[in-house]
């Protein structure tokens, strides 16, 4: 897919205040500082689009993005920081799960997992949530340029075997590099194949 257009159309923190549905809509999902918004950025190839930052906790609104016109792209907050606090983790959540198991537009939720690590509790039990809402997914492996390939795949072997507990077989995945630009082209393939579906 080529990427004519990407441009921030509104940030939220009621779902009620949502854009119209009227458009396939792709979320993106993970712990906090796994590198959302720098996908999202990479994916589109505007840099600054989402805001990033090396500290966690950076987004804190549901944000929409216009691809092409044709297509949303959403950030969402992440989760598991550990430095907020109870009322407000649990008011992410139910903001969080509210807008994923009602958002009519929704095609797709891509969960990001940080390739340098060892299959998260957190993120395997988000996975299955979602396999329990019967929200499709797809999984997207961050920050792949921080280790080597084999390191890399050692991982993602090991969090794809960790979700068959779960799930009958392994969702679709990508390993990627914001950095380096890696796996765009998949990714956005994947987006083309399920908007024309
Ligand atoms: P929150 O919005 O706080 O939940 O974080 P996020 O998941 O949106 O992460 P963000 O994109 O802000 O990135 C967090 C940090 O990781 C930043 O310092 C990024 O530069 C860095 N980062 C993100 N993706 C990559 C990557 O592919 N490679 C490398 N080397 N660094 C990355
Ligand atoms: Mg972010």
């Amino acid at each position: 897919m080529i990427i004519k257009s990407a441009t921030f159309v509104v940030s939220n923190t009621k779902v009620s205040a949502l854009p119209l549905p009227d458009m396939p809509e792709y979320a993106f999902i993970g712990r906090s500082n796994v590198g959302k918004s720098s996908l999202i950025n990479m994916l589109v190839n505007v840099q600054g689009l989402a805001k990033t930052s090396q500290r966690p906790g950076k987004t804190q609104l549901i944000n929409h993005f216009l691809v092409n016109e044709k297509w949303y792209i959403v950030d969402l907050p992440g989760y598991g920081y550990a430095k907020v606090s109870k009322s407000s983790r649990e008011k992410w959540e139910k903001f969080i799960r509210n807008y994923l198991t009602k958002r009519e537009s929704l095609q797709c939720v891509f969960v990001l997992i940080d390739s340098r690590l060892e299959p998260q509790k957190i993120d395997l039990e988000f996975c299955s949530w979602l396999g329990e809402c019967q929200i499709p997914f797809a999984l997207v492996y961050t920050k792949a340029d921080k280790q080597s390939g084999p390191k890399t795949d050692q991982n993602v072997a090991k969090f794809n075997k960790a979700l068959l507990g779960w799930f009958e077989e392994v969702p679709p995945f990508f390993i990627t590099s914001a950095e380096k630009g890696q796996g765009r082209d998949k990714v956005l393939q994947f987006v083309q194949e399920v908007n024309e579906d």
